[in-house]
């Protein structure tokens, strides 16, 4: 039997509506054993790479941070430790269920990078963690989020990235045999696994989503590889500070 799931991701045809509507399904399928999988996937490593990501935020007290793509809500408990206030945004009611504590002190909000439900100059600080590569509009979410922030507000953007050439072929091998595998066996849904990989293999490398942040507004760009540059962390800020 054909997987629509599948087959759409496997071609350049689908419209950004469609688009829109499978990455809708994928987190629906995977959301009651997404962070199982990312630690099988990643052999825990994503929690150091989230870990150091939440460290550099550096979120205070008093100050208002939004997860964007937050889902399951790890990254905005890290964050929440600092005593800021945290909201997830997220259009995913499944993974933000799959992740809801009864002792949270993080909000969950329905929403999407294209379309922030938040005032101009609002925010201090906002994050997203391999989230950035779904939108559908990559350009507006990214001048959505130069809108919300105030002036000097942070915006740092944790996602998989280039990998160093040495590295490259292993790591290629292993996402596209291993990783639908345990997509199959143990989140029993293996396209949702491909299009993962295939979202990560068009993401713009480490320059050019650079280049992306800095057309949408924000100033002194910059990033940080993790893990020979599988992962990288891009920080920025909104002039005017
Ligand atoms: C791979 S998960 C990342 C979850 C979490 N931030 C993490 O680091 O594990 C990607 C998330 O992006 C969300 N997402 C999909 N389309 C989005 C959009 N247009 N705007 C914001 N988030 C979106 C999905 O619902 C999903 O929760």
């Amino acid at each position: 039997m054909t997987d629509p799931l599948s087959e759409s991701f496997g071609t350049t045809t689908v419209s950004p509506q469609e688009r829109r509507a499978l990455i809708r399904r994928v987190f629906v399928e995977v959301a009651p054993r997404y962070d199982l999988m990312n630690d099988l996937m990643s052999f825990g490593i994503h929690r150091l790479w989230k870990r150091r990501f939440a460290a550099l935020a550096a979120a205070k007290p008093g100050e208002t941070v939004v997860d964007l793509a937050g889902g399951t809500g790890d990254v905005a408990r890290l964050m929440a430790q600092s005593g800021a206030a945290v909201l997830v945004v997220d259009p995913s009611t499944a993974m933000m269920l799959a992740g809801r504590r009864p002792d949270d002190r993080v909000l969950f909000v329905g929403g999407e990078g294209e379309h922030l439900p938040f005032a101009d100059n609002s925010i201090d600080c906002l994050t997203v963690s391999f989230g950035i590569r779904n939108v559908t509009h990559l350009g507006r979410a990214l001048t959505e989020i130069c809108r919300v922030l105030k002036p000097g507000g942070r915006f740092l953007c944790l996602e998989f990235s280039r990998a160093h050439p040495v590295i490259h072929p292993f790591y290629r091998a292993w996402s596209s045999t291993v990783i639908p595998v345990l997509g199959a066996g143990v989140a029993g849904s293996p396209s949702a696994y491909r299009y993962l990989i295939e979202s990560i293999r068009r993401f713009p490398d480490q320059q050019a989503f650079a280049g992306l942040i800095g057309e949408a507004g924000l100033e002194g760009v910059r990033w940080i590889d993790l893990s020979f540059g599988i992962a990288a962390i891009h920080i920025a800020t909104k002039p005017g500070g």
